[in-house]
């Protein structure tokens, strides 16, 4: 079965021809990255603009109108995302559908994002699934393709989110994510002594076992870095001393997850996966007999070749949209509580 996937969620437009949820056959994303760094952050107006603009260019390249034909099945995200965005994507796909005369195949972006992994292998189930982006940090246990829990998400920020505003108030532009690996790398954890104490996130216990907070982080290291000397000296430091604290709160509650259902399987994805750090840590897991998946880093973001996988699995179960299907800005069906096919 080859299905058209289209993702137009937030700032990648992006257009990929997968074949049994496996194999990605063309795929081509453009990136509006350079448009938004100019703002530090994403305009949702810019990006559903930009979506106009290059939604059928890419699409052209990835598949031209003969070959339209050989397709089985057109799947586009429908949320959650910045909804402008989302509508440009869902207009293009269900006009596809109707011209063409296929099937439309509505996929949500957090499942998109879990699915991702599962391009590149073989995955068993039950599994710990852990989403962590600049719009989600959710951890769920997986049992199959339909049939999941939301054990927990952030009460506040999600953790890309955290990256891009602490990039934004130290000048480093915008995504923060990738820039302030960048410096970390450089840089020592323990040397930027000027952070005190190492700020005490959420707790293990009770309801918050599986929770994730960011905004506390984000406003202890502004607060610190305000009148620092030598700022510019000191950027590595700090951004090994964030990252750090930061990707350890997903790490320790993953583990939570991890040990008490009994599961020694965890699936992390979405565009906080590419973080170097967070690799070199769960890799090491691994020895522990913690089997660790990612994607490879070019799918960690937003792609749509997750979104044409992912909806091979949903068209199993007879999950697809119709001409009236509508977009949705928020978490929509992927709720606290198990998912209703
Ligand atoms: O999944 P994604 O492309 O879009 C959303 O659905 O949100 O994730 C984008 C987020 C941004 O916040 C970006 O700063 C973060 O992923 N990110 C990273 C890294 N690369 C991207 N965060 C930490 N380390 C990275 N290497
Ligand atoms: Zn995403």
């Amino acid at each position: 079965m080859r299905i058209l996937g289209i993702e137009t969620s937030c700032d990648e437009t992006s257009v990929a021809l997968v074949e049994n949820g496996k194999t990605i056959l063309r795929e081509k994303t453009h990136s509006q990255v350079m448009v938004h760094r100019e703002f530090d952050g994403v305009v949702p107006e810019i990006a559903s603009r930009q979506h106009l603009v290059y939604i059928l260019p890419v699409l052209e390249e990835v598949i031209s109108v003969e070959e339209m034909k050989g397709v089985d099945a057109i799947a586009v995200t429908q949320g959650p995302g910045l909804i402008g965005s989302l509508l440009v994507g869902l207009g293009v796909a269900k006009a596809l559908a109707y011209s063409f005369g296929k099937p439309l195949i509505p996929v949500n972006h957090i499942e998109a994002h879990l699915y991702a992994p599962h391009l590149f292998a073989d995955i068993e189930f039950p599994y710990v699934g852990l989403v962590a982006s600049g719009g989600h940090t959710l951890l769920f246990l997986v049992r199959g393709f339909h049939d999941y829990e939301v054990l927990g998400s952030t009460i506040d920020d999600a953790v890309g989110e955290a990256f891009d505003k602490l990039a934004k108030v130290l000048y480093l532009g915008y995504p923060g994510g990738p820039v302030i690996d960048k410096l970390a790398q450089q840089g020592d954890p323990d040397a930027f002594t000027e952070l005190g104490r190492r700020p005490q996130l959420l707790p293990d216990t009770g309801k918050d076992r599986y929770n994730f907070s960011y905004s506390g982080l984000k406003t202890a290291f502004t607060y610190r870095i305000q009148h620092l000397a030598n700022l510019e000296s000191k950027l590595p430091h700090i951004c090994a001393a964030f990252q750090r604290e930061a990707i350890d709160l997903l790490l320790r509650k993953s583990r939570n997850a991890l040990e008490d259902h009994g599961i020694s399987r965890l699936v992390i994805s979405g565009g906080v996966s590419a973080n170097s750090y967070l690799r070199q840590r769960v890799e090491a897991w691994q020895k522990e007999g913690i089997q660790t998946f990612m994607a490879p880093l070019a799918y960690c973001g937003d792609n749509a070749a997750m979104v044409a996988g992912r909806a091979y699995h949903d068209a199993q179960v007879g999950r697809y949209g119709d001409l009236r299907t509508d977009a949705y800005s928020r978490l929509g069906f992927v709720k606290k509580g198990k998912r209703a096919v």
